[in-house]
């Protein structure tokens, strides 16, 4: 098996092969202490939903799901969304980039966002959106990476200690 990470879009039936991987993925990133949607300690029932609903949507919308692979475990996963109205087709949204804590620090959410946007252009967009905790070290990776600040909104998330968080917007358009 090959040390060099391996990325893949996976299809639905992959992801259910993936699924415990994918809970994993999850509960070390909320358990982290990321925004990534759901409070510490992450309750099993909440993320089997969660990955239920990222399947159907997998299913029902078209929502892209690339995973990253080390030595055959997944470390890492991003989600892409094209906008479902007809005036925003050109448009995609990119959510829940998670990198495990083991395998953080070495690369892997630049390769998937990389990944993630040659798809996107072959998709055919031309603008992706995203938005992260103000002060993570997400905001000043996607700045690194070109993303452009749109704006902050205050009081978007709740944080592990119960207080209100804002929110970095970020856009990047696709030339
Ligand atoms: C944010 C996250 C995805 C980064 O994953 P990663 O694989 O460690 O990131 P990479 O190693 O690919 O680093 C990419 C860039 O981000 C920066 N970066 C990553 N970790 C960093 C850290 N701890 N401190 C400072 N900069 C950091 C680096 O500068 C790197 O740029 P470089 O390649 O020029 O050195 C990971 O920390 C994570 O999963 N966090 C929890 C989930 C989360 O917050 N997701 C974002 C939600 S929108």
């Amino acid at each position: 098996m090959t040390a060099e990470p391996t990325l893949a879009w996976m299809d639905r039936g992959q992801a259910a092969r993936e699924r415990e991987a994918l809970i994993a993925l999850l509960a070390d990133s909320v358990d982290s202490g990321a925004s990534v949607g759901f409070l510490p300690p992450l309750d099993r029932a909440e993320a089997e939903a969660y990955w239920s609903s990222v399947d159907a949507a997998m299913e029902h919308t078209g929502r892209r799901l690339l995973g990253l692979w080390v030595v055959g475990e997944l470390a890492g996963s991003i989600q892409l969304q094209r906008a479902e109205y007809p005036n925003g087709r050109h448009r995609g949204e990119v959510m829940k980039l998670i990198v495990h804590r083991r395998f953080r620090g070495r690369g892997c959410a630049r390769m998937l966002m990389s990944a993630m946007e040659g798809e996107a252009r072959r998709m055919g967009l031309e603008l992706l959106v995203l938005d992260t905790l103000q002060g993570d070290v997400a905001e000043g990776m996607y700045r690194k990476l070109g993303w452009q600040e749109a704006g902050v909104i205050p009081r978007f998330a709740r944080v592990a200690n119960g207080e209100l968080h804002a929110t970095v917007v970020f856009y990047r358009i696709l030339e």
